[in-house]
């Protein structure tokens, strides 16, 4: 197995700044990796286990961390979709040079015309719209569409915000793995986020 933590040590998370700007302003509108560290690092460290060749994130607003796992990785496949806040925000947005992107909403039927067209996908990460109904769609138009595993962002969250991704993630049935670990980068020991992968097997 590489040493992820070792890897990822130049990558920014949502660390102790992104916590503060939260806290104000309610939303993390930072650029970078909105994510635990430590959940990423396992999340690299199931990829390799598991032989992740082709990558689609749901919700990549600016990128961070859909570049930065194709930069461990070298998927053969890479894709994001994002209605495109970042851009909003004044924030560049930066894909890797491959990625296959949508930019619009991944619940429309466009969207599902275009996920079917990019065929099989290994690992699909919803981190997108974080509301109940939201994630349940994104879940069944990737569940229909060709996949081996379907991630879902914030199955342990502490926010009101997470109540959807905790319902859905109970709600499933079949193969669920957690990724559920301590968000050490803003000094707690709970976790704040969690990452739920889910397979039909
Ligand atoms: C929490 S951020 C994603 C963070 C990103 N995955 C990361 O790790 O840095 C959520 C993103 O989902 C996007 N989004 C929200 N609803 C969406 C929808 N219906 N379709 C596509 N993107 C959406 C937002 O624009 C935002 O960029």
């Amino acid at each position: 197995m590489r040493d992820y933590r070792k890897l990822l040590e130049l990558a920014r998370f949502w660390d102790k700044d992104t916590e503060r700007f939260f806290q104000e302003n309610g939303r993390p509108i930072v650029d970078r990796a909105l994510q635990n560290r430590e959940e990423i690092i396992a999340l690299c460290e199931f990829i390799e286990e598991h032989d992740i060749r082709s990558y689609l994130e749901i919700g990549s607003w600016t990128g961070r961390l859909v570049s930065t796992l194709h930069e461990v990785f070298n998927f053969d496949l890479v894709a994001a979709c994002d209605i495109g806040s970042a851009k909003q925000f004044d924030f560049d947005v930066s894909l890797p040079s491959s990625a296959l992107y949508f930019e619009g909403n991944s619940h429309s039927p466009i969207f599902e015309n275009w996920r079917y067209k990019l065929g099989q996908i290994d690992l699909v990460l919803i981190d997108s719209d974080h509301s109940y109904d939201g994630i349940k769609k994104d879940f069944e138009t990737n569940a229909r569409a060709p996949h081996r595993f379907i991630a879902i962002q914030g199955i342990a969250g502490t926010t009101r915000s997470s109540d959807g991704a905790k319902r859905i993630w109970s709600e499933l049935l079949g193969t669920k793995i957690e990724i559920v670990l301590p968000h050490l980068e803003i000094e707690s020991t709970e976790p704040t986020m969690g990452i739920g992968i889910w397979s039909d097997g």
